[in-house]
């Protein structure tokens, strides 16, 4: 999985479906797949926002750092709830693995939405800045 960080997000969303519609039809072991599939994509997607887009986002604004360490807890958390959703799935328990799954991807929208509020004021900053070197 590579691309923008929000072009990555909508995979990973397509991702958790996959994963809810295994739970819905009950495949136990197609549940343990598509998760497995999410899991590795998940890990992917922070491992890059972590080694490639916030450590020079850190060095340039250190006023947006606060900001990051939000981003990176929220980080944390989700690997926490990943591994309780693989937790479920490993015992083959869909019901719990289904409930695991919502708060997974509750904590994912957040974050996600978090996270391009972040780039997208980044973004201004940096449009408002090159706007004054232009402007005479
Ligand atoms: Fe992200
Ligand atoms: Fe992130």
């Amino acid at each position: 999985m590579t691309g923008s960080p929000i072009a990555e997000h909508a995979r990973l969303e397509a991702l958790l479906r996959a994963v809810a519609a295994a739970c819905a039809a009950g495949g136990a072991g197609d549940a343990q797949t598509a998760c497995d599939r999410l899991g590795q994509g998940l890990e992917a997607h922070l491992d890059r926002e972590e080694s490639l887009y916030f450590p020079p986002i850190s060095a340039l604004r250190p006023d947006r750092r606060g900001a990051l360490e939000r981003l990176l807890e929220g980080h944390r958390e989700l690997r926490g709830a990943l591994a309780r959703l693989q937790g479920r799935l490993a015992e083959r328990d869909l019901a719990d693995g289904e409930r695991a799954l919502a708060v997974l991807a509750r904590q994912l929208a957040d974050h996600e939405a978090d996270e391009e509020a972040f780039l997208d004021a980044l973004d201004a900053d940096l449009r408002e800045t090159a706007q004054g070197l232009t402007t005479p």
